[in-house]
């Protein structure tokens, strides 16, 4: 274990926003983790843990611990019938575990191509795009607790997955470290075409038979013509997650907006926070270092430069704008570090 003090995090998240750790370990094994974890409890003081860094936005330097999950591997660890159990180390790229799958002849997670992040960041969010979501192929994770350093498995039903949700990020929020994740996927191709832009794209591209791999390529394709590339633009991906609101609430907006996207939802309907934000104007909007991104109006980007309480006041007037134009609070989906509420 090799503890760095005051170490740069700029590249290690795709906002790519200036601030610094005061403590900085990288783990490459469990016991690696169970040493900083050690490490940690001796020290007190705050413990963030970093995978992939796409989803998180950097308000200042970070006091106390940084620990960089870069678990590495990816392994068979089980077959029942035609379904594959495959383990993957939680600091494992998320895109080339999906890529590395799809290789294999392992399928199901190819709506999931190209998401940025780690494959241990996956269930706390509980990732999804195109119809599919992280929890539908998911079948346990291995991880520590902060507290003890003991090591637990979680199944399907101990992490209450959401929309974008997990008991980490909840009940259990900041207790566990994610070492490792196992999903199972299928030998047999079972594709999910039903969210419109995959047919069309499938359709424009003139594939005729898909396969898992020619939806991965769809999939590829319509998200970089909407998503900016993090190499090239800093950004976190959606920053808002789509809300949820009654159908009264709906109802009283689609009588003033008829042609506004919905969706049915667990609790009600969920409504496109892009959209919402693009019709209040923000869309493409500039504050020289910073602004939204003009193709997809839930990606706030930094230009180059911005600082991350820049990003967080962008992020503060689109909220308030659009809860003043449509009575709608929008959640961040984006972590704040350090954190403010
Ligand atoms: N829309 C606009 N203007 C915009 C953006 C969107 O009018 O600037 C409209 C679209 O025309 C569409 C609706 O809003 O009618 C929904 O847009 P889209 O299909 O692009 O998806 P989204 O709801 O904006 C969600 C996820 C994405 C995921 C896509 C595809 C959330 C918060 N975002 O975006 O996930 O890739 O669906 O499944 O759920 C992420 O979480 O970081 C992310 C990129």
């Amino acid at each position: 274990m090799h503890i760095e003090r005051n170490r740069s995090l700029a590249e290690l998240t795709t906002f790519g926003l200036r601030a610094s750790a005061e403590h900085f370990v990288s783990c490459t094994g469990v016991t690696d983790v169970l040493e900083t974890l050690e490490w940690h409890r001796s020290h007190l003081g705050m413990l963030h843990v970093l995978g992939g860094g796409s989803n998180v936005l950097l308000t200042r330097d970070l006091a106390g611990l940084v620990l960089h999950m870069g678990i590495k591997g990816i392994e068979e660890v089980g077959r029942e019938g035609t379904a594959v159990l495959v383990r993957a180390g939680a600091g494992v790229g998320w895109h080339d575990f999906v890529m590395e799958t799809l290789e294999r002849g392992w399928y199901g997670l190819e709506n999931l191509s190209l998401i940025p992040g780690s494959v241990g960041a996956g269930p706390m969010q509980n990732i999804g795009a195109y119809g599919v979501e992280l929890e539908q192929r998911f079948h346990s994770l291995e991880a520590v607790e902060v507290a003890s350093g003991a090591v637990h498995t979680f199944g399907h039903a101990d992490c209450a997955f959401g929309y974008r949700e997990s008991v980490f990020k909840r009940r259990l929020k900041g207790q566990f470290v994610i070492t490792g994740v196992t999903f199972r996927l299928d030998t047999v191709p079972e594709l999910r075409l039903g969210y419109g832009a995959i047919r069309s794209e499938l359709d424009a591209a003139g594939v005729v038979e898909p396969t898992p791999q020619s939806v991965s390529e769809a999939v590829i394709r319509i998200r970089r013509s909407k998503l900016p590339d993090p190499a090239v633009l800093g950004n976190a991906g959606s920053f808002f997650k789509n809300p949820v609101v009654s159908q009264d609430v709906q109802a009283a907006l689609m009588d003033r907006y008829p042609e506004m996207p919905h969706y049915p939802a667990q609790g009600g309907v969920k409504l496109a926070a892009g959209w919402l934000i693009d019709q209040a104007g923000w869309k493409g909007h500039d504050r020289g270092t910073h602004g939204v991104h003009d193709r997809q109006a839930l990606v706030l980007v930094n230009r180059g430069g911005a600082t991350g309480a820049e990003l967080l006041k962008l992020a503060t007037d689109i909220q308030e704008d659009v809860e003043a134009r449509f009575a709608v609070r929008l959640e961040r989906e984006v972590n704040v570090l350090p954190q403010t509420d």
